[in-house]
Parts: structure tokens; sequence; C-alpha cells
């Protein structure tokens, strides 16, 4: 079964937001979270929670693996070991329909364990792949919602929107996997005092109520 026909089976919330109910990351997803229920009541949600996982380090097998695979080719039984957990990760990459991903914004980007998780899944004969004409997505029909909070205000518009390099870095790399779907919801700004979080809180959980109804 598929989005298009109105229903989503399972939806992988990819936590990259580490400081739990002190989160406002994770207060805005919240909010998403219990609208995309009261629409999907039957929908699997599965969460990976990248600050307690050990995700598989890219040695010098893993890249070769990737390289191989680059050329054509496939891999062999060792480089098939090394790739067990990366294969364990993309599968349940896969295995959902539609995906939450929920992250501060760190250094302008992202958090480095969501920059690995990254490296790790987004290999080529899996989740893209190059034509003579340039990349393929291979994830096709799948949605994504990205709830990000930031210190600052990085808005199309203001001073600091150059320096948002969050965003268009997740819309650029899961865009080439084939995911063009993707609804961003930027809590901003957080840290320039208390009534300007609070109104940007308040902003935010509306967009992520609507972005559920939506979904
Ligand atoms: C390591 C680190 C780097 C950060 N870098 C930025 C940044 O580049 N720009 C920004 O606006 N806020 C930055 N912040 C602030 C967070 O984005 C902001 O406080 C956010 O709301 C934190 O989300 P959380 O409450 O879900 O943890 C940084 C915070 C940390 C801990």
């Amino acid at each position: 079964m598929t989005l298009q026909e109105g229903i989503v089976n399972k939806l992988l919330h990819i936590i990259a937001a580490p400081r739990g109910d002190d989160s406002r990351t994770l207060k805005v997803s919240g909010v998403f979270l219990d609208n995309f229920i009261k629409k999907y009541p039957s929908c699997l949600i599965e969460e990976v929670k990248l600050f307690e996982e050990t995700l598989p380090p890219l040695t010098l097998k893993v890249i070769s693996g990737k390289y191989v695979l680059l050329g054509g080719g496939s891999l062999d039984e060792k480089l098939k070991t090394a790739w067990k957990d990366v294969e364990r990760y993309i599968e349940q990459f896969l295995s959902a329909d539609t995906y939450l991903i929920s992250t501060p914004m760190w250094n302008f980007s992202i958090p480095y364990w969501l920059k690995q998780y990254i490296d790790v899944i987004v290999q080529p004969k899996y989740l893209f792949r190059y034509t003579a004409s340039g990349a393929e997505g291979l994830v096709k029909d799948k949605k994504m919602v990205v709830i990000t909070s930031r210190g600052g205000d990085y808005r199309p518009g203001s001073p600091s929107a150059p320096y948002d390099h969050q965003e268009p870095y997740l819309r650029a790399v899961f865009g080439l996997c084939g995911i063009r779907e993707i609804t961003f919801v930027n809590a901003q700004p957080m840290d320039m005092g208390q009534p300007l979080q609070e109104k940007a809180l308040d902003e935010a959980k509306a967009s992520a109520k609507k972005a559920a109804e939506l979904s």
C-alpha cells in the first residue's frame, strides 16, 4: 500500500535531538506525531535515536564497497561482511513509507550523528544510482517532514538566511535519493529571549499540526 492510496504503514522517526524533555525540537515533533497518529491510527511509528545508536563507522572497507557499487560491481563476501550493519540501517530506512526527522541546528547545519547516519544510508544501488544522464533517486513515492529548531532566526529574507546550511543540505541529499516532497517546520529563534521563543514555538507547533493533517 502506498501514500497515494492515503494509507501509511510505517513512519520512521529519525531523532537527532538529544535533550529529551528539554528539547524544543521534540516538543514540536510531539505535536506533529499526535496529529499524525490521529490521521493514521494503525501506522507503526519506529524510532531511531541516533545519539544512542552505535552507527557503523565509515571504514576503508565500507568506502571500498561504495566504489565497487558505483563502478557497477557487486560486493564480494569480505565486503558484504563489512557492509552488514550498513545494510541493516538501509533496510530500516527503506522499510518506512514516510519519514520524520527531528534535528536541532548545530553550527549552521546538522549534528554529526545525523551526518554519519546519512553517510551510512545514502548508498548507490540502494538509495540512488548514477545514469548517463545524471543521478536517479531510488526512493520513490515517499514523503518526509523535517522538524528543526534553531537558536537564531534564519527565515528567508533575514540577515542570517544565507547561513542556513541545514535545510538546503537536507533537501539536496534526500532529493538525490528521490524524496522530493519534503516539508520543513523550523522553530526559530529559540535562544533570543523568552518572548520570541514562545511565539516561535507556538508558530512551529501550528505548522507541525498542519503538516500532519496534510501528510
Ligand atoms: C553544539 C551546538 C551548536 C549550535 N549551533 C547553532 C547554530 O549554528 N545556529 C543556531 O541558531 N543555533 C545553534 N545552536 C542552538 C540550537 O540550535 C538551539 O538551542 C535549538 O533549539 C536546540 O534544540 P533542542 O532544544 O531540541 O536541543 C547550537 C547548539 C548546540 C548545542
